[in-house]
């Protein structure tokens, strides 16, 4: 007799089978995904990666087949072969939500692989399960339909990223993961060298500096997928382990990265989604993102925008509110959010009132805020109380308000402002309804500044110190840092950062006014990066590149609501894998060989 997997090979996936397939003979090979017994016939959901078959056993289609039917319980691993019939014709009702809804397998031969114990949740796309659950058993947890897809949306994201790059003209090469440490940056794994004890590799944050060897080394076009680590407190968009896609290239400005990457998005949505993205993106600079939407990658699905109103309250010293003027004179800010009379109207008191917690969340104090009356006088605010008239209307004209819009206020130093009102906006975008499903709102954000001052006044590089500073701005380096502006770039997709990169220094003398601006000396950093150094004393050709966030990326192509819903083996918020149990202890015996002890705690 003829057996699966030998001479009955699998005919179709479990998504294939129409009307046009009726009186063909098939093999199917998947999971059991539910049984149910009507008028003595049993009736299976077989379901593989691709989709799910009605399949059929009955003791007049075959009586063997029909009797091992009786024992599949859900998640057994079978084989059927049988006859394509059209589920009307047999009695039934067609399935409108199944793509494969009507026709139905009738089985002539069962084949269990292997049996299932009752799985600990239902393999299913709406379960409550907790998380920590699913993660234990994620090959459970991967069968879900909704999974299933999020990972071959993610293989058709490597595919036609491969297939974009060669057609470019880039090579695809490899850097290393074990690397020397150097601080600053992210914080780095450490790996112990059991050859050099003692000593410690760090496992890579990027191969910024490797790909930059490329170029000297006249690769030219470079690129990679590449997993990435960092010892980072973990959140929704944060893995200690992710993936890039890295690029650098030779001879090129920003306007040729703009161009090939926005050309890789485009296939990219073409090949994983179908779907055609306008270009050329739209582009803004960092002062402007800050300046509108509080942070540096806007959500542009929405409007919400914000008002810096500084410049309008300093002349009137706060124009009679205490808070304003005493923010003032520390040399805060103020900025003030308008939601539309239109939708403020769907905003109580009460809800108005929550927000005032939401926003402590972002380290704010309170939330001032006002409703604008008929004749632009503001209710509903303690503010009113002391106001000017002239400060009132000042600021109703600055904000575009009108009759029944509701206004917020934040002040104090930029950071916690442009925080406070940025998070606001985005939740409020969110709360009101104002965020269109599927759009896709792509933004370069570019003009970053170079530098960021710590709360201690020492200046750090905003990106790295191989970031290329705008050259009309190479002449206040070292006297106002503040004032240098870098040629760095980010891609932002619907409020997300999903790139960043920029054009880098090939020029030892702008090189050393950069470390000197950030209080380096030569031999500092000659200690960190010499090796970078001295490769470019041997002619580095200008270049530039990028790297994308895979994992973020493959979270907003499918639809998801974090990372670990496109990461196969993801971590937990504390860094932990569920189902390994990683990390884990060793024993004196490996800790010996590393040379390392553990201090007792
Ligand atoms: P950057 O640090 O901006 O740049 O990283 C590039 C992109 O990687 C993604 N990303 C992350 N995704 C998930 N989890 C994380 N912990 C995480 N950290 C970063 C983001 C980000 O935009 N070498 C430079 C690039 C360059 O200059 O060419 C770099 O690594 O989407």
């Amino acid at each position: 007799m003829s057996e699966f997997l030998v001479d009955l090979k699998r005919t179709h996936a479990c998504n294939a089978l129409r009307m046009s397939d009726v009186g063909k003979d098939v093999v199917l090979m998947g999971w059991v995904a539910n049984r149910r017994d009507h008028g003595g016939r049993v009736f299976i959901d077989l379901r593989d990666r691709e989709g799910i078959t009605q399949v059929v056993f009955g003791p007049e289609i075959d009586a063997a087949a029909h009797e091992l039917g009786g024992e599949l319980r859900s998640e057994f691993c079978i084989a059927i072969a049988g006859r394509v019939v059209s589920r009307v014709s047999s009695g039934g009702q067609p399935n409108p939500k199944l793509a494969t809804g009507e026709i139905e397998v009738n089985a002539t031969r069962l084949h269990i692989f292997s049996r299932s114990e009752t799985p600990p949740f239902l393999i299913e796309n709406e379960i409550d399960t907790r998380e920590e659950i699913r993660l234990k058993y994620r090959y459970l947890d991967l069968r879900r339909p909704s999974l299933q897809r999020n990972f071959q949306v993610r293989s058709k994201l490597y595919r036609a990223t491969r297939d974009y790059f060669h057609g470019e003209g880039f090579l695809e090469l490899e850097t290393p993961f074990m690397v020397k440490y150097t601080p600053g940056g992210a914080r780095n794994f450490l790996v112990p060298s059991r050859l050099n004890q003692g000593s410690f590799y760090a496992l890579a944050e990027s191969p910024q500096i490797f790909k930059q060897l490329f170029m000297v080394a006249g690769f030219e076009r470079y690129f990679q997928i590449v997993r990435c680590f960092r010892d980072e407190d973990l959140r929704l968009d944060r893995q200690p382990e992710f993936t890039q896609i890295d690029v650098e290239m030779s001879f090129i400005t920003e306007e040729d990265v703009y161009s090939i990457m926005e050309g890789l998005i485009a296939r990219i949505w073409k090949d994983a989604l179908g779907v055609d993205v306008p270009r050329p993106f739209l582009r803004m600079p960092y002062h402007e993102a800050m300046l509108k939407y509080g942070v540096d990658k806007p959500d542009l699905r929405f409007g919400l925008e914000l008002a810096d109103i500084t410049s309008v309250l300093a002349p009137l010293e706060g124009g009679g509110v205490p808070l304003f003027k005493g923010a003032l004179e520390q040399k805060g800010i103020i900025k003030g959010l308008r939601v539309p009379a239109k939708e403020a109207a769907s905003l109580s008191r009460t809800e108005a009132d929550k927000l005032e917690e939401f926003v402590k969340g972002f380290g704010a104090r309170g939330l001032a805020r006002a409703r604008v009356g008929e004749n632009g006088e503001w209710t509903q605010s303690p503010l009113s109380k002391t106001v000017t008239a002239e400060a009132r209307e000042a600021v109703n004209k600055a904000m575009g308000a009108g009759p029944g819009d509701l206004l917020f206020f934040q002040f104090g130093s930029f950071k916690l402002v442009n925080a406070v009102l940025g998070g606001l906006r985005l939740h409020l975008g969110h709360k009101l309804g104002l965020v269109p499903e599927g759009q896709w709102r792509f933004l370069w954000v570019t003009d970053f500044p170079m530098f960021e001052q710590t709360e201690d006044g020492r200046w750090v590089a905003a990106h790295h110190p191989f970031t290329s500073p705008k050259p009309e701005d190479v002449q206040y380096l070292g006297t106002e840092n503040g004032r240098v502006h870098a040629r760095a770039y980010d891609l932002v997709l619907n409020g997300n950062e999903i790139a960043g990169g920029s054009i880098r220094i090939h020029q030892r003398d702008v090189q050393a006014k950069v470390f000197a601006a950030l209080g380096l000396s030569e031999d500092d950093f000659r200690a960190k990066f010499g090796f970078l150094l001295d490769a470019f004393r041997y002619g580095p050709p200008p270049h530039g590149g990028i790297a994308f966030g895979v994992d973020r990326l493959s979270m907003l192509l499918c639809n998801a609501q974090s990372l670990r819903d496109v990461i196969a083996f993801p971590k937990t918020q504390k860094g932990t894998d569920q189902m390994t149990d990683a990390p884990t202890q060793v024993s004196n015996e490996q800790l010996e060989e590393l040379g390392i002890q553990l201090k007792k705690s």
